[in-house]
């Protein structure tokens, strides 16, 4: 049933890693804090956990199944398991959706490049409308934030086209606990700041009047984002895990990575946000507009700290963003390379030049050309939207409708108890969150986005 040639990770340390890096990213250290500021702090996050642990540590040992059991890349996965070419369909569309996420994720850490190298230059040291300035000035012109996003993309490539040991485990292993230690640095340095006990607090105190069915649904949809749902991600790294690896387990470590590093971002930004007044939920702009003002104005005292604590901040953005943009390459990459019969070098370039293609029409519809948009949305949020919003919780959905009830039962017995070696104690709990739970779950936000429910 394996594939004796193929790559594959050479320890759990390096599984857990590449797997929690490919979670860990600006939907941690972004997505994550401006959420939760805008629906309610506590009460967001507890139901974000719900759905986590309910949906999403189901929906991501489903996408194991499929990888580890099949052992070839995500498009050739649903068809080897199913004996079907429809079924197929699903891998495809993942290939599809983890390019598109590529192509404008990169813009993002792309921006991130661009501030990280400012504030080294201390370009970013100014009032509040400088920063806007800054931002929307940099922001919508036509060359720079396109030539960091294709710069973002050729580290990406560098990393994928050395191969699963060489570059993608390796550099997890380096990056992500170097992203660790920044991190609690700078939640260290804003949580002792004078008033900083307010940003915790509003963290950690549930408001449940704040709980609505749409903050219901934001919790669900970041919890897939956050997680890699939906985008054949998690189905091409398990198709590198070796068969003692045990797939309930790895998924519930990779959830707690995840979660305990979107809380600690929380940590890094609420505390000092709240420390010099600013209201924690101004949207998508928080780390590029609201955030270099805070953190010169908390740390006005020791500038000298500030002026470290900003580097490192963008550092750890873009790091964080890294380890997500090499899973998402590496899902089209062994597509191009299996499928295609070309080198790992080879497929890797084709899906370099097709995200830099996306990723330069997105940066340039953000301001510099106009036209570049639909529905009244730019070519990056329509992305964003259709991605996130409908190809994830898609993708999602329908793997969970084919390993809950599409495959043989014993091929999801035999992965999830790495045949008969574990005891599978919540193998029932497991099946039934599968079958019934995380489609519902789905279904629902489904229909609620069109207004249905
Ligand atoms: N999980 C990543 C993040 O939190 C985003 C991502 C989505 C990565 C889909 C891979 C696939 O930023």
């Amino acid at each position: 049933m394996h594939n004796n040639d193929r790559a594959n990770f050479g320890s759990r340390l390096g599984i857990i890693l590449a797997t929690a890096g490919s979670a860990v990213g600006l939907g941690n250290v972004w997505r994550f804090p401006y959420m939760a500021g805008h629906d309610g702090g506590a009460a967001f996050i507890l139901l974000y956990l719900a759905c986590v642990l309910f949906l999403g540590i189901p929906g991501m040992i489903s996408e194991f199944i499929v990888g580890r059991n099949s052992a070839t890349n995500a498009a050739r996965a649903y068809i080897k398991l199913s004996h079907s070419r429809p079924w197929g369909l699903i891998g495809y569309m993942g290939v599809f959706t983890g390019m598109i996420i590529l192509g404008f994720y990169a813009v993002v850490a792309g921006w991130c490049l661009q501030y990280f190298f400012a504030s080294i230059l201390e370009h970013l040291q100014g009032d509040k409308d400088y920063i806007m300035n800054y931002f929307a000035t940099f922001s919508s012109s036509p060359f720079k934030p396109a030539a960091w996003a294709v710069a973002f993309l050729f580290i990406t490539h560098y990393i994928v086209s050395h191969g699963i040991r060489d570059g993608i485990e390796r550099a997890s292993k380096v990056m992500m606990p170097t992203l660790f230690v920044l991190l609690i640095i700078i939640v260290v340095a804003s949580c002792t700041l004078p008033g900083a006990a307010e940003g915790v607090e509003f963290l950690f105190k549930p408001d449940f009047t704040k709980i609505t069915p749409n903050v219901f649904l934001d919790a669900l949809g970041q919890a897939f984002f956050s997680l890699s749902l939906g985008s054949a991600c998690l189905c091409t790294y398990a198709s590198y895990f070796n068969r003692q690896t045990n797939l309930g387990k790895s998924a519930v470590q990779v959830a707690l990575i995840d979660t305990m590093i979107a809380v600690l971002a929380g940590l890094m930004i609420f505390p000092a946000a709240f420390s010099v007044g600013v209201s924690p939920d101004s949207g998508p702009s928080l780390i590029f507009i609201t955030l270099p003002n805070v953190f010169q104005q908390a740390f006005s005292g020791m500038p000298t700290l500030g002026y470290v604590i900003s580097v490192m901040f963008y550092a750890l953005m873009a790091l964080a963003a890294l380890t997500s943009t090499i899973s998402m390459h590496e899902i089209a990459t062994a597509f191009f390379h299996e499928e295609l019969n070309l080198s790992r070098r080879g497929g890797s370039l084709i899906v370099t030049a097709i995200c830099c293609v996306i990723a330069v029409l997105c940066s340039l519809s953000v301001g510099a050309v106009s036209g570049l948009s639909f529905f009244g949305k730019s070519l990056m949020d329509s992305l964003d939207f259709i991605t996130a919003q409908i190809f994830l919780p898609l993708g999602s959905f329908l793997t969970c409708l084919f390993v809950g009830w599409h495959i043989p039962k014993r091929i999801t017995v035999y992965e999830f108890t790495n045949h008969g070696t574990l005891k599978g104690t919540f193998f029932k709990v497991y099946l039934f969150a599968v079958r019934y739970v995380c489609p519902a779950a789905i279904a629902a936000i489904f229909l609620h986005q069109f207004g249905i429910l």
